[in-house]
């Protein structure tokens, strides 16, 4: 870890637009890119190859610790489990969930530490996720919340599923990312909560280049 290489913070619920957000101000800079969900995603897939139940803390942990995990960032991030491309599969509104109950987990979220630390390299990188700003770099130069009403962020998730050629209903969505946000923001371990220096930003009625706009206005100073 280079302690010189400056950090940007982005938390916030799912489908607040973290993602587009960080992964365009991201490129602007040319800083590193860091999407701690899809760790927490691909942790998901392993745990089900691997048939370890989701209550099994223990057999989680073990499986975190030998994550082959490789990103690849273009316009999209490619994600590779042990070189098998699974970026398609992390994307999926069930491994999202398992994700979050695996995130719940202590010892879980401690083993992945590191991983994410290791991504503060020179110039500087944006990372995006829920404890980004309070425990994994609360000492990050720049730190936001990034929020959106739940119906915005559902209506968002559904055309962004839709667009993909994948059938879903909006108020399953909604439902299921409610259920989500309780979970993250109820957990005793590093919950979704905005960290007291973070800047925050309702999206609800921006546009994305506002957005950007914006959180560049915030690392700019
Ligand atoms: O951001 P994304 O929706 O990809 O994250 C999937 C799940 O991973 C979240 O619902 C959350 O439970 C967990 N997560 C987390 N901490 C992070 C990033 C994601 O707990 N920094």
């Amino acid at each position: 870890m280079s302690p010189a290489a400056p950090v940007l913070a982005i938390d916030g619920p799912s489908g607040a637009g973290k993602g587009t957000i960080s992964r365009a101000v991201a490129k602007m800079r040319g800083w590193h890119y860091l999407d701690s969900g899809a760790i927490y995603r691909s942790l998901a897939i392993a745990v089900a190859r691997d048939k370890v139940s989701l209550d099994d803390e223990r057999a989680i942990v073990q499986v975190a610790n030998h994550l082959d995990l490789a990103f690849r960032c273009d316009d999209q991030l490619i994600v590779l489990l042990d070189g098998e491309d699974i970026t398609d599969r992390i994307q999926s509104e069930s491994c999202g969930n398992d994700a979050s109950k695996i995130a719940a987990y202590g010892s879980v979220r401690e083993a992945l530490l590191h991983k994410q630390r290791a991504f503060q390299q020179p110039p500087g990188l944006v990372a995006d996720g829920r404890d980004m700003g309070t425990v994994v770099f609360p000492q990050a130069e720049y730190k936001i919340f990034l929020t959106a009403s739940s119906n915005v962020r559902a209506e968002r998730r559904y055309k962004q599923l839709k667009g993909k050629g994948i059938d879903v209903s909006l108020k399953r969505i909604r439902s299921e990312l409610e259920e989500r946000d309780r979970r993250d923001t109820a957990r005793s371990h590093a919950p979704l909560v905005k960290a007291d220096d973070a800047v925050l930003i309702d999206t609800s009625e921006m546009t994305i280049e506002e957005v950007i706009k914006r959180v560049v206005e915030v690392v700019s100073g």
